[in-house]
């Protein structure tokens, strides 16, 4: 292989997508369509069950809008791991053209493939996903009241190391080389939209995330990049921090209740964000919201448990976090009220008054059963 031949392309490629990037437009203004279109992606493994789950809550919630024909909702086929394999792509052509018909899309868990298992190891579906619709801020708060834990991450989306984490090089037997690339436009939107959601709620600072001091080029565009988004909104505090320090001062009890917004690369985003949710009781409670300008997708941010459809537990998984998920959908289209509705009558059922209890087994609820609960609540 030419490999020099190929970081050639790589980075043409790179720099077209920034070049396409830079044409700015604006986000899309819900309110001026005559219809929306939810796409429901169902995913792998247990996907299906939840999905339909928080779809059924949706209806129940949209009932009105969708019977007026001012919203749609439309199930997407075919965007599973054996599909998926058999065309040898991260999602097929047609469920791709689907997709992009719709404005806003749940989606439940996908499969990633890893070398050695039995699927073909093609790109992550949800990574493609995010860069095939350009949803370049992953939002993903965290809030634990009890310990004062109330934390909102902007995670960029759709660069660093994902950005071509399927094209790294083998150089020769031993050398191995993936590539990071950050880029100014891609780093001053995540700022902004960052800074814009702490001055929209009253928020005091904004902490950007990096490891600047080692990774120099790539890091150091992101953490001066934020630093001059920052120069725009000066009522609001701009801190900056290392991740290997920051993941310990999440579990520091005097520290971690200062942080308010966090803005960083993707792969940190990654990582912290996993760490942040098992504050709250785990990644199967957090649900993640993918923004873009023309699409976002809302989602469970848990995998596709596998192994509980082989046991036949799928009914009995626990659908909150997908529902949560379609409260980040009804409150991104302008249904705000209904998604506080929607969050209240989860803290009921899961935590408060808890009158049916989900254990991913027999012994427990079905996910049914608790999508039942939620909207008698409701
Ligand atoms: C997440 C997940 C994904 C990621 C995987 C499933 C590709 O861990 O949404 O955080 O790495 O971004
Ligand atoms: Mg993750």
């Amino acid at each position: 292989m030419d490999y020099l031949k190929e970081f050639e392309k790589l980075v043409e490629s790179q720099v077209e997508r920034v070049k396409e990037m830079k044409k700015e437009q604006d986000f899309i203004d819900y309110k001026n369509l005559d219809k929306i279109i939810i796409g429901i992606i169902g995913g792998d493994g247990i996907g299906p069950a939840i999905t339909l789950q928080a779809q059924r809550v949706l209806e129940f919630l949209l009932k009105d809008e969708i019977q007026l024909g001012k919203i749609e909702l439309r199930t997407i086929e075919g965007c599973t791991i054996e599909n998926r394999a058999k065309v040898n792509k991260a999602i097929p052509d047609d469920v791709l053209a689907e997709i992009k018909k719709c404005h806003v899309l749940l989606k439940g868990p996908t499969t990633t493939p890893r070398k050695g298992d039995q699927w073909a190891n093609v790109e992550s579906a949800n990574v493609s996903m995010r860069k095939e619709l350009d949803l370049f801020a992953n939002v993903r708060p965290v809030k634990v009241p009890e310990l004062g834990i109330d934390w909102t991450f902007f995670r960029e989306n759709t660069e660093d190391l994902y950005a071509l984490g399927s094209q790294g090089m083998n150089i020769n037997e031993d050398v191995a080389f993936d590539f990071k690339v950050i880029s100014t436009p891609g780093t001053q939107r995540i700022a902004r939209i960052a800074f814009e959601y702490a001055k929209n709620n009253g928020k005091k600072k904004v902490t950007v995330v990096t490891k600047a001091n080692i990774v120099k080029t790539t890091d150091g565009k992101f953490l001066d990049t934020c630093m001059e988004i920052a120069k725009e909104y000066p009522d609001i505090e701009v801190d900056d921090w290392y991740i290997d320090i920051m993941t310990a001062k999440l579990i520091d009890e005097k520290r971690r209740t200062q942080f308010q917004v966090m803005v960083l690369p993707n792969l940190y985003g990654d990582i912290l964000t996993d760490e942040a949710a098992e504050f709250q009781g785990g990644v199967g409670t957090a649900g993640s919201a993918n923004i873009g300008k023309r699409y976002a997708m809302f989602e469970a941010i848990h995998g596709s448990a596998p192994r509980m459809v082989e046991e036949g537990r799928d009914i009995y998984a626990d659908p909150s976090s997908i529902i949560r998920a379609g409260g980040m959908l009804l409150s991104h289209i302008g249904y705000q009220d209904r998604a506080e509705k929607l969050y209240t009558a989860l803290d009921i059922c899961s935590e408060t008054e808890k009158k049916i209890a989900l254990t991913g087994r027999k012994d427990g609820a079905t996910g049914e059963q608790f999508a039942d609960y939620i909207m008698s609540t409701l």
